[in-house]
């Protein structure tokens, strides 16, 4: 008989299951985004696409996506829960007095928000989230082809694009200069590619804003921990969301919000965000189309290696305890 190593193997089989516990509880959650499309105007035909195409999106991003029309989710329980709020399509007067208290509250803590297309034309009389999402809508010309210039290659949301990016959507414009309030524009429309009779205010600024980021959302209030905003204004189409090149700018958008570390899924103390423990399947990075440039923390992008380390610590583990019994029988 062989007591040491007997005892010696069934440690090191037990400091195997430990460490493997350790890294699937700890270091693996998946984000968690509410996405929010009632609308009280206009309504895109192409809310039902664009939601299954985030919720498609998902597991490739390790994000869980729910979605509603039901403004009274707008509470501080609810919300609480998120690690972004994610605007689509949403139009006119989409929250209550409540609503808009618990949104606020929800930047106050740390959230995140994301706003796409139409995001921009809600809630317009409600300064806080004009401020958050950068800009208010003002018009847009008729759906059109029209060239994007890539004026920051350097974001997640953008670094996959061509410097010239074709589209076929509508070209937004709006009340106000999103640079105003802090946002770093990324996208901007090529005014010369496509007809827009006006008059379009010169209020926007120059370049022309057409997607951007704001390291702080500009909605939070004094002595609040403000998380991360993105908006674009593209979206408009059903085509555009089975588009992989505009998944992956919107998906680049989503995974750099939420890496704010203000919430649950990079930051333990944070005080809103998602503690849900990943159990997607797919392979993260390399099925995506989305950026890996920039991981940072405990990102998604690294769930591919996640995998591969706890399958590793599984047959060294099972190596170990196969030792431990050859011990015993001898
Ligand atoms: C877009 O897709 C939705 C279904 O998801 C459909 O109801 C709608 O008619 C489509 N829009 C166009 C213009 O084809
Ligand atoms: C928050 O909203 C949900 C869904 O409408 C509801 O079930 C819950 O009771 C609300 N909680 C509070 C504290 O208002
Ligand atoms: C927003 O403000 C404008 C101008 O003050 C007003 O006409 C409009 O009724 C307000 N809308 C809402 C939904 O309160
Ligand atoms: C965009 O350009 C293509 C090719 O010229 C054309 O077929 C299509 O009708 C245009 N679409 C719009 C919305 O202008
Ligand atoms: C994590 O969240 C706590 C609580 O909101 C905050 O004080 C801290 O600064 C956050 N950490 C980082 C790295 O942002
Ligand atoms: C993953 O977790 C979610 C949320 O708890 C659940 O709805 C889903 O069924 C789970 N999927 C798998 C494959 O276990
Ligand atoms: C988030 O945390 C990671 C890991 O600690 C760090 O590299 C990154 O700079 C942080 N990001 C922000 C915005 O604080």
């Amino acid at each position: 008989m062989f007591p040491s190593l007997v005892s010696v193997s069934f440690t090191a089989a037990l400091l195997g299951f430990l460490s493997v516990a350790t890294v699937s509880s700890a270091d693996h959650l998946a984000g968690r985004i509410l996405i929010y499309s009632y609308t009280d105007g206009f309504r895109h035909d192409s809310i039902p696409t664009a939601t299954q195409a985030l919720k498609d999106k998902g597991p490739y991003i390790n994000v869980f996506f729910d979605s509603t029309e039901d403004k009274q989710m707008f509470n501080d329980t609810i919300l609480s829960q998120y690690d972004a709020v994610l605007f689509l399509d949403t139009t006119g007067q989409v929250l209550d007095a409540p609503g808009e208290a618990a949104l606020q509250k929800y930047l106050n803590l740390g959230g995140n928000f994301i706003g796409i297309h139409a995001a921009s034309a809600c809630e317009m009389n409600t300064s806080f989230y004009g401020k958050e999402l950068g800009a208010y809508f003002d018009y847009h010309p008729d759906l059109t082809n029209a060239t994007i210039n890539v004026i920051d290659n350097t974001h997640p949301s953008t670094s996959m694009l061509p410097a010239k990016w074709h589209v076929i959507d509508e070209m937004y414009n709006f009340v106000s200069d999103p640079r105003s309030v802090g946002a770093v524009v990324v996208l901007s429309a090529d005014e010369s590619t496509y007809v827009d009779l006006g008059p379009r205010s010169p209020k926007q600024g120059e370049p022309h804003p057409t997607a951007w980021y704001q390291e702080r959302g500009a909605g939070v209030q004094p002595g609040g921990t403000a998380g991360r905003s993105f908006y674009t204004s593209l979206g408009h189409l059903n085509e555009t969301w089975k588009d992989d090149l505009f998944m992956a700018h919107v998906a680049g958008g989503i995974t750099w919000a939420l890496q704010s570390n203000t919430t649950k899924v990079y930051n333990s103390s944070a005080v809103v965000g998602s503690s849900m423990v990943s159990n997607f399947t797919f392979p993260t990075s390399s099925a995506s189309s989305v950026p890996t440039s920039t991981p940072t923390g405990t990102s998604p992008s690294k769930s591919s290696a996640y995998t591969l380390l706890a399958t590793q610590q599984w047959l060294v583990t099972a190596c170990w305890i196969f030792i431990g019994a050859l011990a015993l029988r001898s």
